[in-house]
């Protein structure tokens, strides 16, 4: 049996021969998972985020990318990431509700009043506290990436909440996603995206919502013919890493991620208006309709989960009167 020295000095023999230096045995690979394919804008910006790393940290810290939920869904790899078998994560602010409170600031239903004001809270004190609030539940966030505005789609026009009356909208597992399908009058069905398509085609659900490209690029838009621009939330997607991971890499290393991250972000705000037009136009070539709503109707409709939170949920609150008053 080989022992432990003797397998390490076959690995470097192995590496010099194929001319890796040795200080490359020094480096840290994190295993990130996420849900999107890789033509989504969001895995085009966390590739950027891997390279970034690597050069800032001279092939110490690399990243390598699972996409497509290859190793489960978003629940499943934050779960997968807090046993300690994957290093990091991109979920959204949606999905991450059910480990950290904070998170449900980004899911109330039109809270930004638009991308510019969105940008000011995700890159500002509040979008660093929230991102920090989940260290000991195990995971840090460590940036957001713009994810537009969602949407109802369906086989008819939603034009006011009226026509969400009595029909089945598939939501992400969120509790607050769950009060606004209920305030709006639709029945919510909380459901993993990947099984999304089916439940369409099939009728398990009548309706979805979600942002152009991921529509178009799940191929929704070829068992949805009506997308209408009601704009309900603007949940942003997040890449966090687990506290262990992070506390393992040096200040130096820490701090490289960080640049490497928010330099992806950046990134991803041209990756993403990029997207949406194209995907749009795609879906406009299925025959899908994109159809302009009066919010009017949806703003008020939702008015009673604002004072619910004033009520019972103080913390909540807080913050997102906090977001209101960014200008
Ligand atoms: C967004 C996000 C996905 C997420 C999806 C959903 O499109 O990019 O990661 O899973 O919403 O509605 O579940």
């Amino acid at each position: 049996m080989m022992t432990r020295k003797n397998l390490l000095t076959a690995i470097i023999g192995t590496a010099l021969t194929f001319g890796v230096s040795a200080s490359s045995y020094a480096s840290t690979t994190l295993k990130l998972s996420h849900n999107n394919p890789r033509d989504h804008a969001v895995h085009k910006a966390m590739d950027h985020m891997a390279k970034e790393v690597r050069k800032l940290t001279d092939g110490e810290v690399r990243i390598r990318i699972y996409p497509d939920a290859q190793l489960g869904n978003q629940r499943e790899s934050m779960e997968l990431m807090q046993n300690g078998a994957l290093d990091m994560v991109k979920s959204n602010a949606a999905e991450l509700e059910a480990f950290s409170p904070a998170y449900s600031a980004f899911n109330i239903p039109y809270l930004f009043r638009d991308k510019g004001h969105f940008y000011k809270v995700q890159e500002g004190t509040i979008g660093e506290e929230i991102l920090a609030s989940s260290r000991n539940s195990g995971f840090i966030g460590m940036t957001y990436y713009d994810a537009g505005a969602r949407s109802f789609y369906t086989n008819k026009p939603i034009k006011t909440p009226a026509d969400l009356k009595g029909i089945k909208v598939r939501v992400q597992p969120s509790p607050s996603a769950i009060n606004m399908i209920n305030a709006l009058g639709g029945n919510p069905t909380p459901l993993a995206y990947g099984e999304l398509y089916t439940a369409l085609q099939q009728g398990v659900v009548d309706a979805a919502e979600n942002n152009i490209p991921s529509f178009s690029l799940s191929r929704h838009s070829e068992v949805s013919k009506y997308f209408s621009l009601d704009e309900h939330t603007m949940v942003p997607d997040v890449l966090v890493i687990s506290t262990k991971a992070y506390d393992s890499l040096s200040e130096e290393h820490q701090k490289a991620l960080k640049q490497a991250a928010l330099s992806s972000m950046q990134l991803m705000k041209d990756l993403w208006a990029e997207s949406e037009a194209k995907e749009r136009a795609k879906a406009e070539q299925l025959g899908v309709k994109f159809i302009s709503v009066n919010k009017t109707a949806f703003v008020e409709a939702v008015q009673p989960m604002y004072n619910d939170i004033e009520q019972k949920n103080p913390a909540l609150d807080q913050i997102i009167k906090r977001i209101q008053a960014v200008q």
